[in-house]
């Protein structure tokens, strides 16, 4: 390989945030910063007071809860729920009880605050995507938003959404995969992602795998605003524009998906 290709394989790849403790500081950071999140509510079009730490946006959140469709009383397993967003906006539009999940502690923490401030009953801990803690079968659907590509191994994780889930329960997960699996400029973990071939063959049924290039354009309009705020000395802001640009440089190698599947009987 040309000494050229390499340097823009590297600048590509190169992404900081990957174990527990860089999370942590990722989160910590993140407290700090009003803008950033005014920048994402406002160009992923939220409600008002939903925390994300991700590119979905708020119509596809209303996508989300159709497909996994939650009645009151029915538990929600959030899995890698950052500070707990989404699931929080979910109870909130549906009833039902919410667990989530995440390996973050500083994620954990932030979203137990959130919820006491919203008043919206829900239990966080930590745990991993493919090791949650959790008992068999204690939950009727199962989100996953933008974590999935982290998970390792990925049909670990998709077995333990299967185990936690009731048989009949949804799981519904974003994400993104790649165009081309055998495409170096894009990170492993990224390529590994396949999930109209991995949720069947971890067991899942009515396999769905959806293409969203509504959401995609909407996700680089995210990325090129971010990089016209003056991040100054915002830590948080600082480490979303460095990924802007490596995500906007790789943008056409990956595509948005939304993937849905059902457990089957035992
Ligand atoms: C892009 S954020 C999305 C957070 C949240 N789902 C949201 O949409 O706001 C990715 C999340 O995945 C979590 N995560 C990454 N790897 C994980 C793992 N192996 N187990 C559990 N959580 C993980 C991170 O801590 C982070 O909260």
């Amino acid at each position: 390989m040309d000494r050229g290709r390499g340097d823009e394989i590297n600048r590509i790849k190169v992404e900081r945030v990957t174990t527990a403790e860089d999370f942590d500081r990722w989160y910590a950071d993140r407290v700090e910063s009003p803008v950033a999140d005014e920048l994402v509510q406002r160009v992923l079009a939220l409600p008002a007071d939903l925390q994300s730490t991700s590119l979905l946006t708020g119509q596809g959140l209303d996508e989300v809860v159709a497909i996994l469709g939650p009645r009151p009383g029915q538990v929600l397993l959030d899995l890698a729920c950052g500070r707990g967003g989404y699931g929080l906006e979910i109870v909130r539009r549906t009833g039902c009880r919410l667990v989530g999940v995440d390996f973050s502690a500083v994620a954990i923490e932030q979203a137990t605050r959130r919820a006491a401030e919203l008043a919206i009953p829900a239990d966080f801990q930590v745990g991993q995507l493919t090791d949650t803690g959790l008992e068999d079968a204690c939950a009727d659907a199962v989100l996953i938003v933008d974590a999935f590509q982290f998970a390792d191994p990925k049909l670990d994780a998709l077995r333990e959404c299967l185990r936690v889930l009731h048989p009949g329960g949804r799981l519904v997960i974003t994400t993104w995969e790649p165009v081309d699996p055998a495409d170096e400029r894009l990170p492993l973990r990224m390529r590994q992602v396949d999930l109209a071939n991995q949720l069947p063959e971890a067991g899942f049924a009515d396999v769905e795998v959806t293409s969203k290039p509504e959401w995609r354009e909407i996700e680089q309009r995210f990325w090129q605003e971010s990089l016209t705020v003056d991040a100054g000395d915002d830590l948080a802001m600082q480490s979303m524009q460095d990924e802007a640009r490596r995500v906007l440089k790789g943008f056409d190698l990956r595509r948005r998906v939304l993937a849905s599947a059902t457990a089957p009987p035992r």
